[in-house]
């Protein structure tokens, strides 16, 4: 038998036989994430808000072997379950209300069950919206052809099963003025002043009907000011006819995103930071489309404090996560803890952003590397990433490349205990419990009365942490549950504590001692 051993697993043998201990010594990428079983299992959120007599698309994720028969429920006469698929479509009713539906799949390995609660009325994203964007994989090299992979990738390879959905275009899309590149340049808008793709993108509406077509969601990007921040056709002095052209091609999503708005705006004053942004809520809220608006300014003015009231779901707080400075820490941390301590301004309909899941593959913004580069983070600090955004019930979009998914990346972004603490119908981001140089803790509510807790080491070296029920407002008995191993690890009182890697999490839930669960 020829042995092959990589030369980084020589070296870790190596730095291990001289004793030498730290980071050096992370282990290979070690799976926690448990394989879901071929028995039918509905995950996803549990409350669904869509606008009234607007079109509605959901695709109800499951794991488990195909085929499965999907029923449901209680569903409104305006919608239809296509038993195959598990793709509910049709019309949102057209009067305000709540419709609590049961969702069933079934299969030759047995059955599932789940209690969904469609709220026609006002809010989108009751919880915080899931999918991927291309941006930190293809930047201006982005096609149609990349965006319809990606969808099919988000089905092959499970992610929708766990509730990813969206598909989302970043900028690049639209025409380059003055480029001199066939493909990018060109007019761009048509003599009636609507806004045209590039020539990467044949047919818009063709591209967002395939992605519905799966179940998906389509997303799309463009700034408020004249040019995007690649240099790319902007909206301004065009924003109600191009939100019209994205309502009419058919897209779910809109990021909003600054760059060039700074030369428009007449100062850096609340009321100018906000314009751009309250025009463009005014502007959706008319549209007979359900559209997801993600503002995208890097955390101006506090937009934690009015994004909501603009019409916003969901605002950056930061500026980019690719772009952050890897201290003693990678980049995601920092931003992460600026995320964190606006914990106070999430709620369901309005998500603080921290940027994308940025792990994986991962592009280069300036040129094509094939195969792409894997990330550099160690597994413990991509458990630590996914637990914090989980925690700060953060948008989950994924931006690495979905033509390279493995199995520890799919381990990371698709357990379902994780991600319920995620779309927890509360909605709640997690309270700052503890910041130090050496730990961070993190606390999250839930809709049944039980807490999420987060103890992520900040150290290079494994560690002894605790959190005291005093600080957590816990009294009495708690059973905690591993949320990655998706297993129970004991009954608690008074504290909890556990031994953590380096860069690592404890990831657990803890469940009040008298309270069934399901688990
Ligand atoms: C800004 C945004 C990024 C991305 C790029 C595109 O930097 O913050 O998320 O959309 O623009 O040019």
């Amino acid at each position: 038998m020829k042995l092959r051993l990589s030369r980084r697993v020589v070296t870790l043998f190596l730095l291990a036989s001289l004793g030498v201990t730290g980071l050096a010594m992370q282990p290979e990428r070690y799976l926690l994430t448990p394989k879901p079983g071929p028995a039918p299992k509905i995950n996803g959120p549990t409350v669904y808000g869509a606008r009234p007599a607007r079109p509605f698309l959901y695709r109800i994720p499951c794991t488990g072997s195909r085929p499965m028969r999907f029923s449901a429920e209680g569903l409104p006469a305006s919608l239809r379950l296509d038993a195959q698929t598990g793709i509910i479509s049709g019309k949102t009713p057209d009067k305000p209300g709540e419709f609590t539906i049961v969702l069933k799949a079934s299969n030759s390995h047995g059955r599932s069950r789940k209690t969904f609660k469609i709220v026609a009325g006002d809010t989108l994203a009751l919880t915080p919206p899931m999918g991927w964007n291309d941006w930190y994989t293809h930047y201006d090299r982005v096609t149609d052809r990349v965006i319809r992979q990606a969808a099919d990738a988000m089905i092959s390879s499970g992610m929708a099963d766990f509730g990813y959905q969206y598909v989302n275009i970043d900028d690049c899309w639209m025409v380059k003025p003055g480029s001199s590149d066939t493909e990018l340049g060109g007019e761009p808008r048509d003599p009636g002043g609507a806004i045209r793709a590039n020539r990467r993108f044949p047919d818009m509406r063709s591209l967002t009907a395939y992605i519905h077509g799966k179940g998906l969601k389509a997303g799309i990007y463009t700034s408020p000011g004249p040019l995007t921040c690649a240099r790319f056709t902007g909206s301004y002095q065009h924003e109600e006819m191009d939100a019209r052209t994205f309502a009419e091609w058919g897209f779910d999503f809109l990021k909003y995103d600054w760059c060039s708005y700074g030369k428009i705006a007449p100062d850096k004053s609340l009321a100018s930071l906000q314009a751009p942004y309250r025009q463009m809520g005014d502007i959706l809220k008319g549209l007979p489309r359900d559209i997801v608006f993600n503002l995208c300014q890097y955390g101006m003015g506090d937009v934690w404090k009015w994004g909501a009231e603009i019409g916003g779901h969901c605002w950056r707080t930061t500026g980019d996560l690719g772009l952050e400075k890897s201290t003693r820490l990678p980049g995601f941390y920092s931003i992460g803890f600026k995320n964190a301590a606006n914990f106070e301004y999430a709620k369901p309909g309005s998500w603080n952003d921290p940027d994308y899941i940025l792990i994986g593959h991962v592009g280069n913004a300036s040129r094509i590397q094939d195969p792409p580069k894997l990330t550099s983070l160690t597994a413990d600090e991509q458990y630590s990433y996914m637990s914090m955004w989980a925690l700060m019930a953060a948008p989950l979009f994924f931006s690495g490349h979905m033509g390279y998914l493995d199995d520890f990346t799919l381990n990371i972004l698709c357990n379902a205990e994780v991600i319920e603490v995620d779309q927890d119908p509360l909605g709640k981001q997690a309270r700052v419990i503890r910041r130090t140089e050496e730990e961070f803790v993190l606390a999250k509510p839930m809709a049944d009365g039980s807490l999420a807790l987060g103890l992520f080491n900040l150290s290079e070296s494994g560690r002894r942490m605790k959190v005291s029920f005093a600080d957590l407002h816990l009294k009495g008995s708690y059973r905690a549950r591993d949320v990655w191993r998706q297993r129970d690890s004991g009954q608690v009182a008074g504290a909890y504590s556990a031994t953590v890697r380096p860069h690592g999490v404890s990831f657990v839930r803890l469940f009040p001692e008298n309270q069934k669960s399901g688990r």
